[in-house]
């Protein structure tokens, strides 16, 4: 069936289609211009897999705004989201006083959106908030609010649309769940 595909040892079926993906994207555009009508915030794109939906995203913003990337990781490969979470690439802006969204493929447990909060709150900025293309709502742990959410998943693994699967699939225009025979 070419709803399924393989990557490596998985198999995952198309799960999400990328005109619900736009949708979302404009979904969480038009909240963004509205409550930043009157500020020039930091974008924040979390490398690699906010790349995609981030692209998407800021192209939808009619608001002034400044846009830089970290990459973070926390996944190392497998298929559920560990604790341990590295800054490999740091931030160089001067957050001080700034208005920062952080953009996300996906929160999961939220380990990342905290240690990225931690760090960030370091420089005092004046406020951050995340804008995440998927929400694991089940999985999320922290009291942390997710503000920006394009769309809310169950606890399945999803590859797609920059979301990764053993480094493979962010190039998917669709978002694909695992296959589970
Ligand atoms: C993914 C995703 C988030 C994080 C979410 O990153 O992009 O940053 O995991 O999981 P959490 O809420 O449980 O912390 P990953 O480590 O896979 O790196 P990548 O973006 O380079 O694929």
């Amino acid at each position: 069936m070419e709803n399924i595909i393989a990557i490596n040892d998985r198999k995952f079926v198309k799960y999400i289609l990328k005109d619900e993906i736009s949708a979302a994207v404009n979904k969480v555009a038009a909240e963004i211009n509205e409550d930043y009508k009157n500020d020039v915030p930091l974008i924040i794109i979390t490398l690699s897999g906010a790349l995609i939906f981030a692209a998407e995203l800021v192209q939808k913003l009619t608001i002034n705004c400044r846009i830089t990337a970290v990459k973070l990781s926390s996944y190392h490969g497998g298929l559920s989201s560990t604790s341990k979470v590295e800054s490999l690439i740091g931030l160089t802006e001067n957050i001080k006083d700034q208005r920062v969204i952080i953009i996300e493929d996906i929160v999961d447990t939220g380990n990342t959106y905290e240690h990225m909060l931690n760090l960030l709150n370091e420089q005092s900025p004046k406020d951050v908030q995340i804008a995440t293309m998927t929400f694991k709502r089940e999985t999320y742990k922290k009291n942390i609010p997710v503000k920006y959410v394009g769309i809310e998943i169950p606890n399945k693994f999803i590859v797609g649309h920059g979301l990764d699967y053993q480094d493979l699939g962010r190039n998917l225009p669709d978002i694909y769940q695992l296959y589970e025979e």
